[in-house]
């Protein structure tokens, strides 16, 4: 087959947009953003240009790590709507041609939901085995050394029945035990349940953690540790994490999705790029799309990135589909973590790299991190390790749609502050400024929808130094565009040794350039990006 004849579905030529619910659209005046908000916004997202749309949990829950800990997997929590609102929201999302993917968080439950307090009522409960249940060492001590990601030792004693049982995060997020069968069976039918309702597929939380060893071997200490890191990187989670048997499981759950018509796996895996490609699984019969996470994780070196790029092209396996990601609910705001000119770069480089872009809300409008006086940090991450600035805060503020009270999220209190200037960053005004960022991510998308080349074609690495980055993307019988990052705030060449690569600036980080005709030197401004249409 040629390039052009392969088909490709609509998670290979989309665009997926995540949403954390608390924070999107609030409807009824309790200042947390809900359903019913996020169905107010369809219309701008459908005109942003967007493919699906990810929900972070909307599930009841007591919210001890917002919505991560679940208390019920088939309902919705009241703060949210209703299960009439969700189905609403499917039809809504559908009318509109957009997909609809939910978080699924099959690692843990909350320590308030039924199967776990079941579980801790008594050791020969039917559910005992569902979850880590382990006997202390001799002298009482905890089973072994493993840690929890926000902080402190992973195992918590339970009193009544006198074992510990193991929780990767929260003690009120026990992990479940996925080597039982009953477990297994119970979450591929939580997730039948809302295929059932038409949901086009999942986000999968921590897909690398659900497996541990069996024998509890204790982590080994990190040689790389620094004071100023997490509590949890003290130690390598060699034993906790990324367990070979954790692939069947992922096997099981793409089983599921298989029995429907394309709908989407996603995974959310932080491991280095060899290990995080294994989970495309064997055949590609594992997650659709295991998350990139490079880019939120490397310097912003433009000599690292690329190698990173070329690094990914290599190592993916036949028929794996790459994607990346620039932020997420977890992790600082690129607005934040390279600056608001860089920011426009990043946006060039996500929405033109190969591969299935994920944008985070608000990224499209250059949203920052907000900073959070002290008295008012809500994120356990941040309150369990108060001296590390962990706190994640700061990059779930309320999206800012207007000038008007409360950046027009809600009528209320908003759970957490809006940032400073919400009354000149937001997405009314920047709706009708040319040069805005909402209007370049809009113009972005609508050029990578359109053309072939940028949509799915080649990926081809051309140059980079520590300043620029530059490619070409390619299809056969299409338009090329040669894309040229300036990753640094400095002035920089671009020399093309290929005397071809001649064309006309399409779309640039500063308007300026649109239209320039280029030729085999380029002269970038600091802070440069320029998209070429090449003759
Ligand atoms: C994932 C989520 C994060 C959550 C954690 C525990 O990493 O993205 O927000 O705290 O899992 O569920």
């Amino acid at each position: 087959m040629t390039q052009r004849e392969t088909k490709h579905v609509w998670w290979q030529e989309g665009i997926i947009y995540q949403i954390y619910p608390r924070s999107y659209q609030d409807s009824n005046g309790d200042g947390i953003g809900d359903l019913q908000g996020v169905i107010n916004r369809l219309d701008y997202l459908q005109k942003l240009g967007i493919t699906a749309v990810w929900l972070s949990p909307i599930y009841p829950s007591p919210m001890a790590d917002f919505g991560y800990d679940i208390s019920d997997y088939q309902g919705i929590h009241p703060l949210f709507g209703s299960l009439a609102d969700f189905d609403q929201l499917v039809s809504e999302v559908h009318n509109r041609g957009m997909k609809l993917i939910l978080d699924l968080v099959p690692n843990h439950t909350s320590d308030q939901h039924p199967w776990f307090l079941e579980s801790r009522s008594s050791r020969d409960n039917p559910k005992r085995d569902w979850y880590l249940w382990e006997d202390g060492l001799p002298d009482g001590d905890v089973p072994n050394n493993w840690l929890s990601v926000f902080g402190g030792p992973a195992w918590e004693w339970d009193e009544t029945t006198g074992q510990y049982y193991y929780h990767a995060f929260l003690k009120e997020q026990p992990d479940l035990n996925w080597r039982n069968p009953e477990v297994q069976e119970a979450m591929l039918n939580v997730m039948r349940f809302w295929l059932d309702k038409g949901v086009d597929g999942f986000r999968v939380d921590v897909m690398w953690h659900m497996i541990k060893d069996k024998s509890l071997r204790d982590n080994p200490s990190n040689p790389n540790y620094q004071p100023h890191m997490a509590t949890y990187d003290q130690l390598l989670p060699v034993y906790s994490t990324d367990q070979p048997e954790v692939h069947d499981i992922v096997l099981q759950m793409r089983h599921v999705l298989d029995g429907y018509d394309e709908r989407l796996l996603i995974g959310e895996i932080y491991l280095p790029i060899h290990q995080l490609v294994a989970y495309y699984g064997i055949d590609g019969k594992g997650a659709h799309l295991p998350f990139n996470f490079q880019l939120l994780l490397l310097p912003w070196d433009a000599r690292q990135i690329a190698t990173a790029i070329d690094q990914y092209e290599g190592v993916l396996p036949a028929g794996g589909w790459p994607n990346w990601v620039l932020g997420n609910h977890d992790q600082p705001r690129i607005g934040s973590r390279v600056g608001k000119e860089q920011a426009r770069v990043a946006a060039l480089l996500l929405l033109t790299l190969r591969g299935t872009p994920t944008i985070y809300y608000g990224e499209e409008i250059g949203m920052r991190d907000v900073p959070i006086p002290f008295d008012e940090v809500q994120d356990p991450q941040g309150l369990n390790m108060p001296d590390k600035n962990l706190s994640r805060d700061p990059a779930r503020t309320p999206m800012q749609w207007s000038k008007d009270k409360h950046a027009g999220f809600t009528e209320g209190k908003p759970w957490l502050r809006l940032a400073r200037d919400f009354s000149r960053e937001n997405v009314a005004r920047q709706q009708d400024d040319t040069y805005s960022m909402l209007s370049f991510y809009k113009r972005l998308i609508a050029l990578r929808q359109q053309e072939p080349a940028l949509m799915v074609g080649n990926y081809v690495p051309v140059y980079a130094d520590t300043q620029i980055l530059a490619y070409i993307r390619q299809l056969e019988g299409h338009p090329r565009f040669l894309i040229l990052l300036n990753l640094s705030h400095r002035p920089g060449y671009f020399k093309a040794k290929d005397r071809s690569l001649l064309g006309v600036v399409e779309i640039a980080t500063s308007p300026e350039w649109e239209g320039t005709e280029v030729n085999d030197t380029i002269s970038l401004g600091g802070d440069d990006g320029i998209l070429v249409r090449l003759n």
